[in-house]
C-alpha cells in the first residue's frame, strides 16, 4: 500500500477559514498526501466535490488510495496548479467555492531517496516536483555559471556564503560532476565554513545544532528548478478568477519569499484605486476583488509544532472573493 507520512498543517484553521458548506466544490491545488483533501471532503459531505491537483504523479497516486472511499466526489489530476483554468475546463469543474494552496514539498517527497530533496540522499540530485518534466538540480549545479549559482543561493536561499559556495561547487565539478544530494550537502558545508557536519545530517535536514547549513542552498535550488515563485505569482490571479463570488482562497506558505508574494497580492486585490493620491481622479480603474478574512497571518500553535515540527514556519492567509 502506498501510504503517506505527511501530516497536514493548520488543518482546523484551514477548514474554519474556508467556511465550507455541505455541497461546496473545492480545489486542493497542492494535493500532496491528501490530508487537507480528506478534511475538506469530510467538511463538504455529502454532496461537495473536490478537485485535487499535484504536479507529482506519485503524490496523486498515493492520495487516490487514501481517498478511495470518497471516489464519487473526487477528481484527481496530475499537473501544475498554474494551469488551473485548463485543468478545471478539462474536468468540467465549476462553481468553485474554495481553493487551497499548501506550498512547498511534502514529507513523502523529502523521504523519497530517489528525489534528492533531502541532504542525506545518495540518490540522484533531482528535486523536481514533477517526476515528468523540467530541469533537474544536477543540471543546474553541474552547468550553471558561478555567478548564476551565487545569484540564486543569495536570492532564493538568502545564503550569506553564496559566492564562496558557488566558487567551490564550480571548482569541484571540474573533477567530477555532482550526482547526489549528499555530495552537494558536504560541499555546501565546506563552502559555508562548517566541517565535520556530515554525520549529523538528518533526513529532515536538521543537525544536532539546529538548521543544517545546506538548508538555504537546497531551498534555493528547489525554488529555482520548480519555478516556485513564478508559479505562485502566475497562479494567484487565476485562482481568484475561477472562484465564485464569496468563494475563499487559503494559502499556506513556508518561507518569507512566498509569504511576501501572497501578502502583497492579497493587499493589492483588497483595495480599489491604485492611483497616487495626488491624482484628482482615478485613472487605473483597479477594483478590489478580495476581502481579507484574517488581517493577521495565522501560524501554528506551540502544541501543533510540538506534534509536527515541520509545521513550525507555516503561515496561513485567507481571503474571500467579493
Ligand atoms: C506541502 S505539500 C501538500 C500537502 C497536502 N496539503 C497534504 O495535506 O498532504 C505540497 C505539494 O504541492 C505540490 N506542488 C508544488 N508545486 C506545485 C505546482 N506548481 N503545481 C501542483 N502541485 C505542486 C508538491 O508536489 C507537493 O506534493
Amino acid at each position: 500500500m502506498n501510504t503517506t507520512a505527511h501530516i497536514p498543517v493548520l488543518v482546523n484553521e484551514v477548514i474554519a477559514g474556508l467556511n465550507l458548506k455541505p455541497s461546496d466544490n473545492v480545489i486542493d491545488a497542492t494535493l500532496g498526501g491528501g490530508g487537507h483533501a480528506e478534511a475538506i471532503l469530510e467538511a463538504t459531505a455529502l454532496n461537495g466535490k473536490l478537485l485535487g491537483i499535484d504536479w507529482d504523479s506519485k503524490a496523486v497516486k498515493r492520495a487516490q488510495e487514501r481517498l478511495a472511499k470518497y471516489k464519487n466526489r473526487l477528481i484527481l489530476k496530475t499537473g501544475n496548479y498554474r494551469n488551473v483554468k485548463e485543468i478545471i475546463y478539462e474536468s468540467g469543474f465549476n462553481e468553485v467555492s474554495a481553493v487551497l494552496l499548501d506550498l512547498g514539498l511534502s514529507t513523502d517527497q523529502l523521504a523519497d531517496k530517489s528525489r534528492g530533496f533531502s541532504f542525506s540522499s545518495e540518490g540522484p540530485l533531482d528535486m523536481r516536483f514533477s517526476d515528468q518534466e523540467g530541469l533537474t538540480a544536477a543540471a543546474v549545479v553541474n552547468t550553471w555559471s558561478e555567478k548564476d549559482l551565487a545569484h540564486i543561493f543569495r536570492k532564493y536561499g538568502e545564503e550569506r556564503h553564496a559566492s564562496r559556495i558557488a566558487h567551490l561547487i564550480v571548482a569541484l565539478r571540474q573533477r567530477a560532476p555532482f550526482n547526489s544530494a549528499l555530495e552537494l550537502a558536504d560541499v555546501v558545508l565546506r563552502g559555508a565554513g562548517r566541517r565535520g557536519g556530515k554525520k549529523r545530517i538528518s533526513a529532515r535536514g536538521g543537525s544536532a545544532f539546529g538548521r543544517h547549513p545546506a538548508t538555504r542552498v537546497f531551498q534555493a535550488l528547489r525554488i529555482t528548478i520548480n519555478r516556485e515563485l513564478e508559479n505562485l505569482e502566475a497562479a494567484l490571479p487565476e485562482m481568484v478568477d475561477i472562484l465564485a463570488s464569496q468563494g475563499r482562497l487559503a494559502i499556506i506558505s513556508f518561507h518569507s519569499l512566498e509569504d511576501r508574494i501572497v501578502k502583497q497580492f492579497f493587499k493589492r486585490e483588497a483595495i480599489g484605486c491604485l492611483c497616487p493620491p495626488e491624482l484628482p481622479e482615478c485613472r487605473c480603474r483597479h477594483q478590489a476583488r478580495l476581502r481579507l478574512i484574517n488581517k493577521k497571518v495565522i501560524t501554528p500553535t506551540e502544541d501543533e509544532i510540538r506534534r509536527n515540527p515541520a509545521a513550525r514556519s507555516a503561515k496561513l492567509r485567507i481571503a474571500e472573493k467579493i
